[in-house]
């Protein structure tokens, strides 16, 4: 069992409060407006600057809105574990990502959050395969890449506790390659060739 407090309340937090509950994991949402951090009876709920609960803390935020709410945050995320989901395209064009090619947002993160211990997960499932379980036919498998084993490790067995697979995707640098793909796998949908529940899935 580990604590994990969830900042933002939209399609991503809604699943993975879900997620962390059926694992047996107790479950801060936090969001602007606390009545939408009501996203599952058994989390409690919070508003955002409220402080942080989680030894895990999951950012369900647009990339966008990541920068203000570490600066809100700043040194109270020392020493935790900070998982970042986020898929940053250019909304604006839906041609680009909108972090240096060399780089990630969760390298971006990490930057701005030096003293916590960043992950990249989640970027390459669509919330309704959290959800669901599902890809078509295969699990949903959450890639988590990073580079502190002890941390990916109960990040791995927090998803495998929910009842989806996961599998260590490497160091953080990897987090560029899972953005390109949930970058990809974002213009597919948008352009109607997948849907929203269904997407890349990994097959051993
Ligand atoms: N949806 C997916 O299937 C999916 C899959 C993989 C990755 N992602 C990534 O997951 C992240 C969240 O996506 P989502 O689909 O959950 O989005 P969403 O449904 O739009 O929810 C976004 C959440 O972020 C909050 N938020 C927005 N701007 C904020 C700010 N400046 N300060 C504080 N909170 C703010 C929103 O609060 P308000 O309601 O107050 O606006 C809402 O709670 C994105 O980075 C996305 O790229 C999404």
């Amino acid at each position: 069992m580990i604590t994990v407090t969830i900042i933002g309340a939209g399609n991503m937090g809604a699943a993975l409060a879900s997620l962390a509950i059926t694992g047996g994991n107790p479950v801060q949402v936090l969001a602007r407006d606390e009545e939408k951090a009501q996203v599952h009876p058994s989390a409690a709920t919070g508003v955002v600057g409220d402080a942080v609960t989680g030894d895990i803390v999951i950012l369900a935020l647009p990339y966008p809105a990541v920068a203000d709410v570490l600066s809100t945050y700043a040194g109270q995320l020392d020493g935790k574990i900070l998982v970042d989901l986020t898929n940053p395209l250019d909304f604006a064009t839906f041609d680009s990502l909108v972090v240096p090619a060399d780089s990630s947002a969760a390298a971006e993160i990490a930057t701005q959050a030096p003293a916590s211990v960043v992950l990249k997960a989640f970027n390459t499932n669509f919330a309704a395969t959290l959800a669901s379980g599902t890809v078509g036919d295969a699990p949903t498998t959450v890639l988590v890449a990073g580079d502190d084993a002890d941390a990916k490790a109960t990040l791995i067995a927090l998803v495998e506790a929910g009842g989806l697979a996961a599998v260590d995707a490497g160091s953080l640098r990897r987090a560029r390659e899972l953005e390109a793909l949930g970058f990809l796998q974002l213009t597919l949908a948008a352009g109607e060739k997948i849907s929203w529940a269904g997407g890349f899935a990994l097959t051993k």
